[in-house]
């Protein structure tokens, strides 16, 4: 990002800065709706459960920057920091997780800085989620500000493992006893088998919906719920509300 007026002093700069990490926010959680709202109108399926973002707080930028041996001042913040602005997309299956990122990288005017797999490759502690770092610019009055996103994506079982993970390592001081550490991980394994799980089952259910409907229709009965949606497989997801609420930041960051 390289706009900060150079006249501002360090409060101006700092309010300047957040202004345009809050914008950013903004276009980016329009972008998800739309995506998601786009693939309902298509394929009569949400792909997203719920969507969170946040700013990072004054506290937890000092800290950080502090903690990676850098001055503390708005150029380091914008250069070395790639999650002031976070979005967290929840989504029932892995294979969503892909979709969405997918879907969100080939957006013309948002650039993939980088990706981290961690559903291919999850942490020695079992924590799985796929991270992209994506710029999108903000049209301001002197032009478009190219401002950097932290994008998170994971399912409803990950996101239940890691806010519990994120809860020990908070209360523990980043310091849980091995015993723990091991239980948490044997929860990341069921977490793989019930997201396995429940994918295949979902796949099971939409497969018996296409059989019946091809059935009635060869019948000529309609369908219990008596419309196309049904038959795509809808009836299986309620639409997403897509609301925009605060997610908790990893103690140490
Ligand atoms: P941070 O300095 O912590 O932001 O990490 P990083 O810059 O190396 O990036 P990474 O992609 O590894 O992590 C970014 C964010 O993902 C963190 O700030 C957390 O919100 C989340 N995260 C990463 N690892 C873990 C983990 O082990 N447990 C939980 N609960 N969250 C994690
Ligand atoms: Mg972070």
């Amino acid at each position: 990002m390289t706009y900060i007026p150079k006249t501002y002093d360090q409060i101006d700069q700092w309010n300047s800065l957040m202004f345009i990490y809050n914008s950013a926010l903004k276009q980016m959680n329009v972008k998800i709706e739309v995506l998601n709202s786009e693939f309902v109108h298509i394929y009569s399926y949400n792909p997203i459960e719920h969507v969170k973002s946040r700013l990072k707080t004054p506290e937890s930028i000092v800290k950080k920057l502090k903690r990676m041996g850098c001055e503390v001042n708005t150029f380091n913040m914008t250069e070395k920091l790639n999650d002031v602005a976070g979005v967290r997309i929840i989504c029932s299956f892995t294979s969503d997780i892909y979709q969405i990122a997918d879907m969100i990288s080939r957006q013309a005017d948002i650039t993939v800085l980088y990706v981290k797999d961690y559903i291919k490759n999850p942490k020695p502690n079992g924590y799985k989620s796929y991270h992209m770092v994506v710029t999108i610019p903000v049209y301001l009055t002197e032009g478009p500000v190219e401002t950097k996103v932290e994008i998170q994506i994971r399912t409803v079982a990950m996101d239940f493992w890691a806010s519990l993970e994120h809860k020990m390592y908070y209360k523990l001081g980043g310091d849980a006893p091995e015993f723990l550490q091991k239980e948490l991980k044997a929860c990341a394994d069921v977490v793989d088998m019930l997201d396995a799980k429940m994918y295949s089952l979902n796949e099971s259910i939409l497969q018996w919906n296409a059989q019946e409907e091809k059935r009635r229709a060869e019948e000529g009965t309609a369908s219990p719920t008596g419309n196309a949606e049904a038959a795509a497989g809808s009836s299986l997801t309620e639409n997403t509300e897509i609301s925009v609420c605060e997610f908790p930041e990893k103690a140490a960051e």
